[in-house]
């Protein structure tokens, strides 16, 4: 699975990055999808969380997350992580590439985890769990409506939820009063809700305790599969970028924070071993 990728000038592996481990979920499923690409992960482990941080913060975090992937041969880049795309993924495409290299991409994930929440719902009414900083964007709203104007949606954001799983909480009892808390906020304000959007890249990790705290008959809708599978397409529409995307199967972690911390628990989210690499961005 790690290992040395083959970078060439002109073609690299697919990056995917997030403030921590959350983005893991999204990786997850999109190389079980897609194994013949090689993936750099990044995770800005030492300056997470970015939900409770300010648009210009997170966009300038992101910015060189951006860039350093860039400088390590990936020509696709994924944000693989909701409160990056709602605050930043607009500046970066629209702003920063053309500066930075006009062939190169920059994708979100809050477009696709939406596009099919209007065959899914029966009441029309949808909730929205993420950060502050994704509930505060409204980017939910706005995409949900594009799409299906018909539908009523209400965000509700848990703070404590990503400190929960960077720390390596999210089995505690305390965990239980937060996710149990923020599930019962959601429902109170809209008791007509029949679709959860888990709309925060670490949640899935709480999966258990969120399931617990969600009445029957409502459906928890998590992002990787419809990431991957909006991926793939992407891929199949522009051969022009897959052909930049290196095929070797191989991915290698990198991570703002310590290595030794990051392995134990990415491969404790995977699964599997994983080796790291410390990483300074600027
Ligand atoms: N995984 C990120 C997301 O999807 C978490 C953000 C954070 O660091 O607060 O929004």
């Amino acid at each position: 699975m790690n290992g040395f990728i083959q970078l060439s000038k002109d073609a690299g592996p697919i990056g995917v990055f997030d403030s921590g481990y959350g983005g893991l979920t999204i990786y997850n499923e999109i190389q079980k999808l897609l194994p013949q690409y090689d993936y750099l992960y990044l995770g800005d482990n030492a300056r997470t969380p970015y939900g409770t941080r300010s648009f210009d913060v997170v966009c300038e975090f992101t910015r060189q997350a951006v860039r350093y992937l860039f400088q390590q041969g990936c020509q696709l880049v994924i944000l693989a992580c909701n409160t990056a795309s709602a605050k930043a993924l607009r500046t970066i495409q629209q702003a920063d590439l053309p500066a930075l290299d006009p062939n190169r991409r920059v994708l979100g994930i809050i477009r696709p985890t939406v596009e099919h929440v209007g065959e899914v719902t029966k009441s029309g009414h949808v909730g929205v769990l993420a950060t502050e900083g994704t509930i505060k964007s409204h980017s939910y709203p706005l995409e949900i409506r594009k799409l299906y104007p018909e539908i009523e949606v209400v965000g509700e954001s848990c703070p404590m939820w990503v400190p929960l799983v960077e720390t390596n909480e999210y089995e505690s009892e305390g965990a239980d009063f937060f996710v149990k808390r923020h599930i019962d906020n959601l429902l109170a304000r809209d008791p007509e809700i029949d679709t959860i959007i888990l709309g925060c890249t670490h949640y899935p990790i709480l999966m258990e305790k969120i399931r617990k705290y969600t009445p029957d008959g409502i459906t928890l809708l998590t992002q990787g599969a419809a990431v991957a599978a909006s991926l793939a397409e992407y891929l199949q529409r522009h051969p022009e970028m897959e052909r930049l995307c290196t095929k070797g199967g191989k991915t290698v972690f990198c991570t703002t924070e310590s290595d030794g911390k990051f392995c134990t628990q990415a491969s404790l989210f995977l699964n599997y071993p994983v080796e790291v690499k410390n990483v300074t961005l600027v």
